[in-house]
Formats: C-alpha cells, sequence, structure tokens
C-alpha cells in the first residue's frame, strides 16, 4: 500500500484537509473531536456493497446515528431534505456535532445543504465514493436540490472542513464509477495549465488507471485545480470558476431531457464534444479539442451519449432556459488552446447547428 496524501487547502481563513489514498477511513477519528455526536448520511447502496468495509458511525460519539438514504438524483428533493431535518431533530443534532455523508454527489449535494442550514451551519466531512464526487462534487462548496423540474435550484455555498477521498470505493467498484469522473479529469487537463495533460496522457487504457496508486496521483491533481479556481471564485462572480462549466450547457441539457437517466459524468463529456464543436465554428478554438477529447475518451473506453435520440428543439428550449442565460444571450465557457478558455456570448444557430452535426455523427 503506498502513502496517503495528505494536504491542507485554504480560501481565506477557510481550511479544508483532503487525505487521498486507499483504507483511510480511520482518519474519521481524527477530525471528531473527543466522543463528538456526529450523524452521518450514508447512501444505502454503498452501505449495502461496503458494509464489512464501512466503520461503525455509531461509535463516533455518544448518540451519534448513521442515516441511510436512497440515492440518485431523485435524493435532491424537498421530501428527502424534510425527512432528513426531522431526523435531525428528533435525534438532538446540535450545531456543533459533526455532520458527514458517504456517498456519491447526490448524498454530497444533498448533505451540504443540510450541512449549511441546520442551525446556520455544522461542521461538513465528505466521505465521497465516486470518482466524480472525489474529483469536482466534494470541492468548492456548491451544493443544493432540484425543484420545479430545475437541478440544483436551492442550494447554497458551503465547504467541507474534512474530505476524506478513499480510493478503495472505486478499485473494489464496477469501471463505470471510474469513467464517469474519468469526463471531469479530462476537463482539468484541457482548462488548466498543469501537467495533468501530460499525466492522464501517459495512461493507455482504464485497466492502467484503476489501481490505488494512479488515482491518488490523478485524485490529488484534479483536487487542487478545482480547488484553486474556486478560492479565486467562491460565489462564482467574476468569471474565474465559470470554466469550470465547460460541457455543462450541453451537459445540463442531456440530464434534464433524460430524467436523469444519463449520468452527470457523461452528459458533460459529451457536452464537452458539443462546446468544442461551438468554439469551432465560432473561431475561438486555436486546437482541435474535438480529437483530443474523443481521443482521451476511446482510451478510456467512454462513450458519448446518442444525442439523435432526444428531441434537438427540446434542448435547445432546455438551455434557452439554463441559469447562464443573460440579456438574452447563453454565455459558454469555451476552449481556446490548452489551458485557456474564455467566456462567450454564443448565438443559439450555433447551438442548434452543433447540436445537429453532432447527432448527424451518432
Ligand atoms: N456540488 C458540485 O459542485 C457538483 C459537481 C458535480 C456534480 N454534482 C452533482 O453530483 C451528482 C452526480 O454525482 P455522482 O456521479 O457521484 O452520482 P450519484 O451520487 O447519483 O451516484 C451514482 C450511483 O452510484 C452509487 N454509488 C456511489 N458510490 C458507489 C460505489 N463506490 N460503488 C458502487 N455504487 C456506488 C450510488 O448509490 C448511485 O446509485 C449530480 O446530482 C450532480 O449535479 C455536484
Amino acid at each position: 500500500m503506498t502513502e496517503a496524501e495528505r494536504f491542507i487547502l485554504k480560501r481565506g481563513e477557510f481550511e479544508t484537509t483532503y487525505i487521498i489514498g486507499e483504507k483511510i477511513l480511520q482518519h474519521i477519528w481524527d477530525y471528531s473531536k473527543d466522543n463528538q455526536k456526529a450523524i452521518f448520511i450514508v447512501s444505502s447502496n454503498v452501505d449495502k456493497k461496503f458494509h464489512e468495509y464501512l466503520p461503525d458511525f455509531g461509535n463516533i460519539g455518544e448518540g451519534s446515528i448513521k442515516f441511510t438514504v436512497s440515492d440518485g438524483e431523485n435524493l435532491k428533493n424537498i421530501k428527502s431534505y424534510q425527512k432528513i431535518m426531522s431526523v435531525m431533530l428528533e435525534n438532538q443534532i446540535e450545531k456543533n456535532s459533526l455532520i458527514g455523508y458517504v456517498g456519491g454527489g447526490t448524498v454530497g449535494d444533498m448533505t451540504g445543504f443540510v450541512a449549511a442550514t441546520y442551525k446556520r451551519g455544522m461542521k461538513l466531512m465528505a466521505i465521497p465514493t465516486t470518482l466524480l464526487s472525489q474529483v469536482d462534487s466534494s470541492i468548492g462548496g456548491k451544493n443544493g436540490i432540484n425543484y420545479g423540474g430545475v437541478k440544483n435550484v436551492i442550494g447554497t455555498f458551503y465547504e467541507p472542513s474534512v474530505v476524506l477521498a478513499d480510493t478503495y470505493f472505486l478499485t473494489a467498484s464496477e469501471d463505470s464509477y471510474l469513467r464517469d469522473g474519468l469526463g471531469e479529469i479530462i476537463k482539468y487537463a484541457i482548462i488548466e495549465k498543469t501537467d495533468l495533460f501530460s499525466v492522464l496522457s501517459q495512461f493507455n487504457d482504464l485497466h492502467e488507471i484503476k489501481n490505488e496508486q494512479s488515482l491518488t496521483r490523478l485524485i490529488s491533481k484534479s483536487v487542487r485545480i478545482k480547488h484553486d479556481i474556486v478560492s479565486r471564485d467562491f460565489y462564482d462572480q467574476n468569471g474565474i470558476r465559470a470554466k469550470l462549466n465547460f460541457g455543462h450547457t450541453v451537459g445540463h441539457a442531456l440530464e434534464s431531457i433524460s430524467k436523469s437517466a444519463v449520468s452527470h459524468g457523461r452528459a458533460i463529456v459529451t457536452g464537452m464534444l458539443v462546446e468544442s464543436m461551438i468554439s469551432r465554428k465560432m473561431g475561438i478554438a486555436e486546437d482541435d479539442f474535438y480529437s483530443i477529447i474523443t481521443e482521451f475518451m476511446n482510451k478510456f473506453s467512454i462513450k458519448p451519449v446518442n444525442t439523435a435520440q432526444y428531441s434537438i428543439e427540446n434542448m435547445l428550449h432546455i438551455i434557452r432556459n439554463d441559469k447562464k442565460t443573460r440579456d438574452g444571450n447563453i454565455y459558454i465557457p469555451l476552449p481556446v488552446k490548452l489551458g485557456e478558455m474564455s467566456l462567450n456570448a454564443v448565438p443559439m444557430e450555433i447551438i442548434s447547428e452543433s447540436l445537429h452535426e453532432f447527432s448527424g455523427k451518432q
């Protein structure tokens, strides 16, 4: 077993400790105060699958509890939020108790919102269990639930104090939990000038990635990149954080039109392909991002979503109503060259043309 990576990243006064490696859950006890009462919101799928491996959360402090939730996108609604709040009150969870989660991005988004709002904020520990949640949703503090058919429309910015990214959840799982997160790693490799692009290019297939050492390396680099971007624009106001949304305008439309049958990761990587076409059509891209992304996807056997099965008119309607629309324009971060992005007002016709062209290739 290789040594776990452990580092602290700061945003102003706020510090988050990241521990990344295989079988690292004993660190839960390092970050819970003596006999501190805790509540852990745990994905029922993860609970079943890793029953032998997960610690006894009731042991953290007197009165601590584990509350399992049936996860996936359907968890992120007001009813589940109310249910969790009721459980917290019934169990007399205090403001200075610890709240944690074990699961993918959906459990993370819900628990983050609960942590931010219960008694105006509690200490949050994240134990993300999919690659996507380890490299993306557990970093940067965005949380939220869906309402009125709109994704993440209710939410806050609230960061975890501790993130334990345990690669065992990935090495012991099916490849699909890896493929979904790899799209986001490809995104980080493209949007920032770091060595991640060359590191990722060294892997020839998924098999070479699915081990403790490679995963720890890729997750650590991704965490640092996302944290660095977020800390320069925490509230998503000065355009820096916007570059993280590469692929998300089209990706969110795909998630929405498929009623979340398409996973977040696959939707975003497909969105990156379509938005690369948009960038080329607008004369913004200096590199051939479509080919660069396709090459990574082929290597790691990530299949794009077959967009031809959906109505392009309906997708355009969703995009028009997207939260990134201002003054009738759709603002999309587009790649210029490796490590350089720009935020552009994109005409609807170019999005439509690109979606038609992409669907024609399927
Ligand atoms: N807050 C943010 O910054 C942010 C960023 C990106 C994505 N997100 C959100 O994250 C969500 C997607 O997260 P996700 O891809 O992790 O999906 P998810 O939480 O739905 O998890 C996917 C499925 O995998 C199961 N699962 C989780 N870990 C597992 C494991 N190790 N082995 C086997 N099964 C496992 C879950 O039970 C679930 O059925 C979306 O709601 C998206 O909006 C949030």
